[in-house]
């Protein structure tokens, strides 16, 4: 089923090209859904636009418009308002019979896209012998979800985790465990990843402080470099060691993704300088070797260089996201990747860009784009911390937030006399608690700060997951209260749209598809959570005003359909946002 906001698109360029000729054909119809409900449902702005064009006054083109457009079906008769505007209203007989073709469709009338692209999505990319912090929490909640919204848009999506797991670090860590901890380096289980953080926090001070340690720590990497058997191991075990840790935060969280960390790329690097070089654009500075920018400036306002490789021959973060860059468009065939980091590396990724760009790396038609977001604050407005200062551990926070909602649901089920059991209950609140934080962070705006708030992201009312979830529990609950198997209606009933709260859900049931190709575009998950909180908010307006179990027939039918429409929708939705429903809660 093609959107209404296309097939208006089209039945609006067909008028243009009857009105004045084939020569509009293309011409954007500029029609967006109305800024107010009182306007109607889409409006137009290209009247207005196309006056100089066309020669005449908006108003005239606009009646002309109208006049040759054919959508009877669809709309009722459009109304120009103002200088020129033309605004448009869906009849109730077209949004029932649209709500009558999605009914029997699983993928709700969201349609594939007609050319599928091979997709990489990189996120959460946490570092090896570091700990996994709430900037990668981040990655991998917003990373998962567009990777979900594009898959279901039908491209195929490779989801990758860039793991911070080589570079000058390692040679560091190895020389200090090899003094303090040897068992770490042989036996996998000596140590845990707090261990690691503390020894990497350790080996940091005595490299700073101790020359004859910083030439330990380089022969290390020149070992580990060239793959020498005891170092190589022993590197091993500490990603093992890591990558432990990582998935008890990934099972919890339902991701999946496939690790090909920065160690993967390195037999790449020499080739990455070498083609930088025979392409001219290598300059060496100082001893680096690297490609100056062009509109990236230091303060007396000369060009920036990015190092490709250090004086002591080493390769940076940015030589490993060149080789990456190449591979990933050469060798996976990539039409489009998304690199999704905190907001601190956009002058990374744009330099890196910038350098593959001109090395004819970005073959026309791919698309590169960093997707950044912002930080995350605690509720003193500063960098989310522990009361002690420290970094605040994923699972702690996960595990606060399961807590606390176990807490209120406790507390409701007493108040309302139930009887659950502790299965019941320990389910709920996990599920609840995770989706809650997942949901904190994708309702927001990527782009800006956001406030890590238990209170806001578990409170029952507003834009939030329990919100959401209750939502969806209560069209169940209806469900069962009515002895009627949702799943077993079949495709006969008859849709009425009558009551105004009708007819405002319906529209929006409608919208999902619409809502799902923009955040396709631009990357927004907040679009989603809004569309669904939107449609939470409709369909309690539209439960409070029409009856659904005792209304008589034929209005019981159709209002249970919208009941079961809307739950099926928000599963949908939710689904997108990597959250899972609840049919009591
Ligand atoms: N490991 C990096 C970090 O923790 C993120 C990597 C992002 N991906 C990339 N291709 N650079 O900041």
């Amino acid at each position: 089923m093609n959107s209404t906001l296309e097939q208006l698109k089209v039945k609006f360029e067909q008028a243009l090209m009857v009105a004045f000729g084939d020569g509009m054909a293309g011409t954007d119809p500029m029609l967006v859904p109305a800024s107010n409900p009182k306007f109607g449902d889409y409006q137009s702005n290209a009247a207005l636009s196309l006056t100089k064009k066309l020669g005449q006054p908006p108003r005239v083109i606009a009646e002309n418009i109208v006049k040759h457009i054919d959508i009877i079906d669809i709309c009722e008769p459009p109304v120009i308002a103002g200088p020129g505007f033309i605004n448009f209203t869906l009849k109730p007989e077209y949004l029932a019979a649209q709500l009558n073709t999605i009914q029997i469709d699983p993928r709700l009338g969201v349609e594939l896209v007609k050319k599928p692209e091979r997709a990489i999505v990189d996120f959460s990319s946490p570092n090896i012998a570091k700990e996994m912090h709430v900037g990668h929490l981040r990655s991998t909640i917003i990373g998962d979800c567009i990777s979900r919204i594009l898959e279901f848009r039908g491209h195929e999506v490779l989801r990758l985790n860039h793991v911070g797991d080589w570079g000058t670090q390692f040679g560091m860590l190895i020389a200090y465990l090899r003094e303090v901890c040897p068992a770490a380096l042989t036996t996998s289980e000596a140590v845990d990843l707090g261990d690691l953080v503390n020894f990497y926090r350790q080996a940091k001070q005595h490299f700073d402080a101790d020359e004859a340690f910083q030439e330990a720590a380089r022969q290390e990497v020149v070992q580990l470099q060239a793959g020498a058997a005891d170092t190589r191991h022993a590197w091993q075990l500490l990603c093992e060691q890591s990558r432990k840790e990582f998935e008890v935060i990934y099972d919890l969280l339902d991701i999946h993704l496939t690790e090909r960390g920065e160690s993967f790329y390195n037999p790449l690097l020499p080739d990455v300088v070498a083609e930088l070089d025979r392409l001219g654009l290598l300059v060496v500075d100082a001893g680096a070797k690297c490609v100056f920018l062009e509109g990236f400036t230091n303060k007396d306002g000369n060009p920036l260089p990015l190092i490709v490789q250090k004086s002591d021959g080493g390769y940076n973060y940015a030589t490993t996201d060149l080789a990456a860059l190449r591979y990933r468009i050469g060798q996976d065939g990539a039409e489009r990747i998304i690199y999704v980091t905190d907001a601190g590396q956009a002058n990374h990724f744009a330099q890196v860009f910038q350098v593959a760009r001109r090395a004819g790396w970005i073959s026309d038609g791919v698309e590169v784009v960093h997707v950044p977001f912002g930080l995350v604050l605690g509720e003193d407005g500063k960098r989310l911390k522990t009361r002690s200062g420290d970094t605040v551990r994923l699972r702690d926070l996960i595990d606060e937030a399961i807590a606390r909602f176990r807490d209120y649901l406790e507390e409701k089920i007493k108040q309302e006399g139930r009887e659950e059991t502790e299965e019941f209950k320990a389910n709920v609140a996990k599920v609840v608690g995770i989706s809650a934080v997942k949901y904190a962070d994708l309702s927001q705006n990527r782009n800006s700060n956001y406030v890590f708030s238990y209170d806001k992201m578990l409170a029952p009312l507003g834009n939030t997951a329990p919100y959401l979830l209750y939502a969806y529990a209560r069209i169940q609950s209806i469900s069962r209260k009515g002895n009627i198997d949702f799943e077993a209606l079949g495709g006969e009933v008859r849709i009425l749209l009558e009551e105004g709260t009708e007819l405002v859900l319906a529209k929006h049931l409608l919208q999902l598809g619409e809502v799902l190709s923009n955040v396709e575009q631009d990357l927004l998950p907040n679009r989603l959570c809004l569309y669904l909180y939107e449609l939470s908010e409709k369909f309690n307006q539209f439960y409070e005003q029409c009856p659904v179990l005792k209304s008589e027939e034929p209005q019981r039918s159709s209002r249970i359909r919208l009941c079961d429409l809307t739950a099926r929708t928000l599963q949908l939705g939710l689904s997108l946002l990597g959250i899972p429903v609840l049919d009591r809660m």
